[in-house]
């Protein structure tokens, strides 16, 4: 696991320290420890926190920006927003009306936080609410064309950041076996990008692919 202050693992459990001590955005269970507030974060409902479980070695550092890509009411986003504290900034992208009222009212507490109604397949509507370049983009989008939305996001990445997606098999195919379909996303992908790690989500997440690319 890669190392990050605001990020403890304890056994099973995964703890990052809040920005924004007694406010919950899941339920999540809180802990007090050494002066700080430390929320639970759940991998069964973060791919993100299930290839944290997993292993993952390229940290999200204190202090950078993201793009996040299908932010949904903003779980994982908040877990993010922990990772790189105040200075850093998640800019979160969502579709769904539903879904963007809970994750303002993350947003409203999360000072770090930005929350964009928006269809990632369209980057250009909103460019102009995003800074010239991002240090990392992380796509969970439920989209057949999980892998063309990555890149055309890529514009917005520095050259030598990092995207990190999670391929759902099941999603971009329901007939191909889980492996054929990992193999035609990072052919796809590598034409933008150096893949630098690659893991199974299980047994958090059934046919997942985890990747960690690098901008060329
Ligand atoms: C699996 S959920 C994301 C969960 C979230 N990443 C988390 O871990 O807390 C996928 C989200 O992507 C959103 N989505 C689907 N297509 C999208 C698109 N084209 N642009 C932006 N968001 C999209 C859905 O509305 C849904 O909220």
């Amino acid at each position: 696991m890669f190392s990050n202050p605001n990020l403890v693992r304890e056994g099973s459990r995964l703890y990052a320290r809040s920005l924004v001590p007694g406010f919950k955005v899941h339920g999540e269970r809180l802990l007090e420890k050494n002066g700080a507030e430390w929320r639970e974060w759940n991998p069964n409902q973060s791919k993100l926190g299930a290839a944290v479980m997993r292993g993952l070695k390229t940290g999200i550092p204190v202090g950078a920006s993201v793009l996040y890509l299908g932010a949904a009411n903003g779980t994982t986003p908040s877990f993010v927003s922990d990772l790189v504290g105040a200075d850093g900034a998640v800019f979160c992208v969502e579709i769904s009306a539903r879904a963007m009222r809970d994750l303002i009212r993350v947003c409203e507490k999360r000072g770090n936080m930005l929350p964009i109604l928006g269809d990632a397949r369209k980057s250009e509507t909103y460019a102009a609410e995003l800074p010239s370049h991002v240090d990392f983009v992380f796509e969970d989008v439920a989209d057949p064309a999980q892998a063309r939305i990555l890149i055309e996001n890529a514009r917005f990445l520095r050259k030598g950041g990092v995207a990190m997606i999670a391929v759902k098999a099941r999603c971009v195919s329901s007939v191909k076996e889980p492996e054929t379909v990992y193999k035609t996303v990072e052919a796809e992908l590598s034409r933008t990008f150096e893949i630098v790690e690659k893991m199974r989500l299980e047994p958090y997440e059934q046919d997942h692919e985890f990747l960690v690319l690098r901008k060329r």
